[in-house]
């Protein structure tokens, strides 16, 4: 394989047709048999890559270049969830604009070229797939959560969560509700992944404020959740369910496909095993 077809592969598994704002080829190879990849793959761990023998360095997260200068893109894939979910247009246009544009403008004063100039210079296959893969994770845990009933309690759906996925029962961080009460009934479910970061307290309340009773994020600031204690009390339910393992939700089924393809791949950096 080279690092088109690395990327085409997610793409397709995603149901993508094109390569998001956030995820980019920093530096191109071909005859790729031999992969590293982290969720986060900088320019030391693409030196120590060079170094091992590996073919192509792969990280989840983005680390430079269009991957990073394009991000905000992608956070306009909350509009499509949010709009999905039954939530206005007009309730959610603003704060997605504004959340883009903040990461538009801190992107755009950082130092975009740093990891993608180490591989250059060591002429190795460098890479990022951040939201094809939490495309994936999205989808299996927002099915995983339908499989249960408006009516099961958040503590089902969280021991659900636990038999459903190896990752969550090997992970060292634990599910958390941080906002609503275990024995009260699900009701409507969100899984808000896969469009380049949470959407913090603004997403969290328009889902909230348009008949969705339990938002699931993987990774939220407490400042957040503790907005909306204020707001709603424990009227409603934020699960979190933990960054690392979440995104290796997504990843697994990619890698397992690559050792499918009889490409070695060797995982490193917050990569949980099912
Ligand atoms: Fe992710
Ligand atoms: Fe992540």
């Amino acid at each position: 394989m080279n690092t088109d077809q690395l990327m085409s592969l997610a793409l397709e598994m995603a149901g993508l047709t094109e390569i998001p704002g956030d995820s980019a080829i920093y530096h191109p190879g071909q005859n790729l048999h031999k992969v590293m990849f982290g969720i986060d793959v900088k320019a030391p761990e693409v030196k120590m890559a060079a170094d091992l023998g590996f073919d192509v360095a792969m990280s989840h997260h983005p680390t430079g270049g269009q991957a990073r200068l394009q991000f905000h893109k992608v956070l306009y894939r909350h509009l499509d969830q949010l709009t999905a979910a039954g939530v206005p247009l007009k309730a959610v246009q603003t704060i997605i604009d504004d959340l883009a544009e903040e990461h538009r403008v801190m992107a755009s004063m950082s130092n975009y070229d740093h990891d993608p100039s180490v591989a250059r210079l060591l002429d190795m296959p460098y890479m990022n797939i951040h939201t094809p893969l939490d495309e994936i994770g999205r989808r299996r845990l927002q099915d995983a959560a339908d499989e249960l009933a408006p009516t099961n309690t958040v503590a089902e759906l969280i021991a659900h969560f636990q038999s459903s996925f190896g990752e969550f029962r090997h992970a060292d961080t634990q599910i958390e509700l941080r906002v609503g009460q275990l024995d009260r009934p699900i009701g409507r479910v969100v899984m808000s992944h896969g469009a380049g970061t949470n959407g913090g307290y603004p997403v969290a309340k328009a889902y909230f404020d348009h008949g969705i009773n339990t938002v699931i994020y993987i990774h939220c600031r407490p400042a957040d959740s503790k907005k909306l204690i204020a707001d709603f009390g424990d009227n409603v339910n934020l699960i979190v369910t933990g960054h690392v393992v979440s995104d290796s939700i997504g990843i697994n089924p990619y890698i397992d496909r690559l050792r499918g393809e009889g490409i070695e791949v060797t995982t490193l950096s917050g990569i949980i095993p099912a």
